[in-house]
């Protein structure tokens, strides 16, 4: 992983206090299995540099973005490099504070605590993934204050407050910007440091492409490239919709080609039918139709 930093560019004094973290924060054996190890590498030199900066710096990162921008991949990316175990939330409004800390429970006839996410974090220094933070409940989210502020602990009910280990970390992700988005109250948000995830770049989207599907030919690649930003372009411009803009469908579309449906179909069910608008179902398949003939098939857009 560290090695991959230093190809990405990442300036080498944050590589020497990533490895000096890694060094103060050894990782008991038993915890090993829970350090992610993502199949997919986040490219982006600046968001790697000032995500890892923060960190460093003791503070809680929210990743801010669109879909598919890379929020979790970078998240459990982090994890990896600063080799610390993750604990994963998704968060939905039933999320309640128990679900979070942990509760008690009956086991061989007496009452034991069963420790939550957040407290496994906080007892063993691990990072906790804060998934969608903003699809919770505010009155949930109260018992993580204390734990995100420079106190730095958690108030266990009906037990000790418990201290967090000194690798303790706290990463949240936040979609926005389409329906059933919404908005995380001032409270929570001033406990983090806020990193908006941009858009990848052309460049770093046929790394992307050449690193996930190492077959696939570099003329479709390309033209798979430039359809996707033409796509963002016509976001941008209004003139399409958000929905079918989304790197992970794209993907899946590369992934049913590979399985021998032809680029059209694959395009189709990928991308294009996320959004359900005729109209824009057909501005959408025109753009695609100029860039890559929705006929070829596998052994046209792969090598053997
Ligand atoms: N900058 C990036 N670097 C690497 N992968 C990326 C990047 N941006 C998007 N992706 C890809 O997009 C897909 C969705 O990523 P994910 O982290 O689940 O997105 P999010 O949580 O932002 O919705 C993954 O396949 C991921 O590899
Ligand atoms: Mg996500």
């Amino acid at each position: 992983m560290l090695a991959f930093l230093e190809e990405e560019g990442i300036h080498p004094a944050l590589l020497r206090d990533i490895q000096a973290f890694r060094d103060r924060h050894p990782l008991a054996e038993e915890l090993r299995d829970r350090v992610p190890a993502p199949k997919f590498h986040y490219y982006g030199r600046e968001v790697w540099e000032n995500a890892a900066a923060a960190l460093l710096r003791g503070k809680n990162l929210l990743l801010t973005g669109g879909k598919a921008t890379g929020k979790n991949v970078l998240s459990e990316n982090l994890a990896m490099a600063f080799g610390r175990p993750a604990w994963n939330v998704s968060f939905h409004v039933s999320v309640d504070a128990a679900a979070l800390i942990g509760m008690d429970t009956f086991a061989d006839g007496r009452v034991v605590f069963r420790p939550g996410p957040i407290c496994q974090c906080a007892k063993f220094g691990g990072f906790g993934i804060l998934d969608e933070i903003n699809m919770a409940r505010n009155e949930a989210l109260a018992v993580l204050h204390s734990a995100l502020d420079f106190r730095r602990c958690l108030d266990v009910s009906g037990y000790d407050r418990l201290p967090m280990e000194d690798g303790t970390r706290f990463i949240a992700t936040m979609n926005y910007g389409y329906a059933g988005t919404r908005e995380l109250n001032e409270a929570l948000a001033s406990r983090f440091v806020v990193l908006q995830m941009p858009a990848i770049s052309p460049e770093n989207l046929d790394r992307l492409l050449s690193r996930h599907f190492p077959a696939l030919r570099k003329k479709p690649r390309q033209q798979l490239c430039q359809l996707f930003f033409e796509l963002q372009a016509k976001c941008e411009a209004g003139e399409i919709s958000t929905k079918a803009l989304d790197l992970r469908g794209l993907l899946d579309a590369l992934e049913l080609m590979e399985a021998g449906i032809p680029a059209g179909a694959a395009l189709d069910m990928g991308v294009t039918r996320k959004t359900f608008d005729r109209y824009e179902q057909d501005l959408i398949r025109d753009v695609m139709a100029a860039r890559i003939s929705p006929k070829l098939t596998r052994d046209q857009l792969f090598d053997r």
